[in-house]
C-alpha cells in the first residue's frame, strides 16, 4: 500500500514510525515532514493548504491511503476536497470532513452539538458583535473565573481564563471590537470555568464503529510545577493513573458513545480521531474541548503503547470495519518530554545544529523529531518544539528519568525542557 502521511509534528514522525513498521506499508510518504520523518518514508514538498498539489500528487504517485495530521487542513475541508475528485475514487482518508472538524474549528459549534447530545461539559452563552451589549451584560453577573473563548482556530492561543470581571471584560472587548484572534474571535463563547485535573481520551470511528486508544496527559505550561505560559505541550504521560475503569466507564457511557452517536444521527461524516479533552471534576468526566486530529506530544506517547499494526486498523476504520478491531496496549508507562527552543512559546531563533541525534539509544527509548530541518548534511532547529524523547518504563518515574537521560545526550543551542513531567504521580 502507498500511504501519504500529511503534517510536520513530532505527532507525524511518530504515526510515521508506526506506519512504516507494517508490512502492509510498501511506500510511505510524508508531507511536508521534518528531518526525522525522512528516516522512515519519503518526504514530499506539499504545502498543507495546496489541496490541487496534494491531489495531484495522491493521483501521480498512485496513492492509496491519505492520514490527514493537523487540523487545519480539515477544518478547510481538505477531505471533502479528495472525496470529491474523480481520479481518486477508492482511496483511503483518514480524517473528518470539513463539518466534521467543525468540532475543533468553531467552539460554539462544538458547544451546541454537546448541548443538543446531553454531553457534560460547562455551562456556556455565545456572542457576536451584534450582541456585544447582551455579552457585556452576561459577563457582569457572571462567577469568577470565567473562560473566554475565541470561537474559531487560535494557534491554541484562543482561550482566556480571566480572574476578574474588568478583565473579562476587556478581553472580550478586545475579541469582537478590535479583532484580537483576527476573524476566529468574531464570535466568542463565555463559559463556566471547571476546576479539575484533565487528560486526553482518543478514539477513532469510521462513522458507524469506534476504538478507544489508551488515554494521556499532557503538560502545556513551559515552567516547571505547572507554571509560566502556555505552550502546545511540553510532554505527555500515558496512561493516565487517576483514569481508572469506573472513570473511564463514565468517560465511555457519558462521553463517547453519545458523541460518536450523535455524529451518526446527524449524520455527520467523520472517520478518523477525535480528540476529547477532558476534566475530571471530583469524579465526574466533563468535555473542555474536542479536536478533529491527534494530539502533540500525546501521539508520542500512545503510538509507542499501541501494539495493532497501524494500517490495519485504518484500512478498517476506512472500510467501516472499525468493530472488527481490538486494540492492544502495551502495559507499560510511556512518557515523551518535548525540548524547545530557548525562548518559546515567545520569541526564539531557529537554525541552531542539533546534535547527539546519531547516538544509539536504548530499546527503551525513541526520539521523535518535530521542528527540524535536514541542513547541508546536519539537522537544525526549525522552530519552538524541536524534537521529544520518549521513553518506556514500569512506572512513570522510571520513564521519565529514561527520557531525561537521554536529554542530557542530544544539545542544540539555548535547548530547554522540563525535567518534572509527570511529577504528581511520583
Ligand atoms: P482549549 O483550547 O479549549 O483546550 O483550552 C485550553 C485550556 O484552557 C484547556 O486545556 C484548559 O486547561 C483550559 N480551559 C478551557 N476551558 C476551560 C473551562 N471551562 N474551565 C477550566 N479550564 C478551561
Ligand atoms: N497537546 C494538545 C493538542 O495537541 O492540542
Amino acid at each position: 500500500m502507498r500511504i501519504l502521511l500529511l503534517g510536520s509534528g513530532g505527532r507525524e514522525h511518530a504515526l510515521a514510525w508506526k506506519l512504516s513498521q507494517s508490512n502492509r506499508c510498501k511506500h510511505l510518504f510524508i508531507a511536508p515532514g521534518n528531518a526525522g520523518t525522512s528516516q522512515c518514508g519519503s518526504n514530499a514538498a506539499l504545502a498543507l493548504n495546496d489541496f490541487d498539489g496534494i491531489a495531484d500528487f495522491c493521483t501521480k504517485e498512485m496513492i492509496d491511503m491519505v492520514i490527514v495530521g493537523p487540523e487545519e487542513p480539515l477544518v478547510n475541508g481538505i477531505v471533502d476536497f479528495l472525496r470529491s475528485n474523480m481520479n481518486l475514487s477508492g482511496l483511503m482518508i483518514i480524517g473528518p470532513s470539513r463539518e466534521g472538524a467543525q468540532l475543533e474549528g468553531s467552539k460554539a459549534y462544538a458547544k451546541a452539538f454537546m448541548h443538543r447530545n446531553g454531553i457534560p461539559t460547562a455551562e456556556y452563552r455565545e456572542f457576536d458583535e451584534a450582541h456585544y451589549e447582551q455579552g457585556l451584560e452576561y459577563l457582569r453577573q457572571h462567577p469568577l473565573p470565567v473562560v473566554l473563548k475565541a470561537d474559531g482556530l487560535a494557534a491554541g492561543k484562543g482561550v482566556l481564563i480571566c480572574q476578574s470581571t474588568d478583565d473579562a471584560v476587556s478581553e472580550f472587548e478586545q475579541m469582537l471590537t478590535k479583532s484580537k484572534f483576527g476573524k476566529a474571535g468574531n464570535k466568542v463563547v463565555v463559559e463556566a470555568f471547571l476546576s479539575g485535573i484533565e487528560l486526553s481520551v482518543f478514539v477513532l470511528t469510521d462513522g458507524k464503529n469506534y476504538v478507544v486508544f489508551p488515554e494521556a496527559k499532557d503538560y502545556k505550561r513551559i515552567g516547571e510545577g505547572d507554571t509560566g505560559l502556555n505552550t502546545g505541550g511540553m510532554g505527555a504521560v500515558s496512561p493516565v493513573p487517576f483514569a481508572d475503569d469506573s472513570f473511564m466507564q463514565k468517560v465511555t457511557e457519558r462521553i463517547i458513545k453519545p458523541t460518536v452517536n450523535g455524529l451518526i444521527r446527524e449524520k455527520i461524516d467523520y472517520v478518523g480521531f477525535l480528540f476529547i479533552g477532558l476534566i475530571k471534576v471530583d469524579d465526574e468526566p466533563f468535555v473542555i474541548e474536542y479536536n478533529c486530529r491527534l494530539g502533540d506530544p500525546e501521539t508520542e506517547v500512545i503510538i509507542p503503547r499501541l501494539k495493532n499494526d497501524l494500517v490495519d486498523v485504518f484500512v478498517a476504520a476506512a472500510g467501516q470495519h472499525l468493530d472488527g478491531i481490538y486494540v492492544e496496549t502495551d502495559e507499560r508507562v510511556v512518557s515523551t518530554i518535548v525540548a524547545v527552543s530557548g525562548g518559546y512559546p515567545e520569541t526564539f531563533l531557529k537554525g541552531y545544529p542539533i546534535s547527539g541525534l546519531d547516538t544509539k539509544q536504548s530499546a527503551d527509548s525513541i526520539v521523535f523529531q518535530a521542528a527540524t530541518l535536514q541542513h547541508d548534511g546536519s539537522v537544525i532547529t526549525n522552530g519552538g518544539r524541536v524534537l521529544c524523547v520518549s521513553s518506556f518504563g514500569y512506572t512513570i518515574p522510571e520513564a521519565v528519568s529514561r527520557s531525561n537521560k537521554v536529554l542530557e545526550t542530544i544539545y542544540f543551542q539555548d535547548i530547554f525542557y522540563r525535567k518534572d513531567i509527570g511529577y504528581e504521580f511520583q
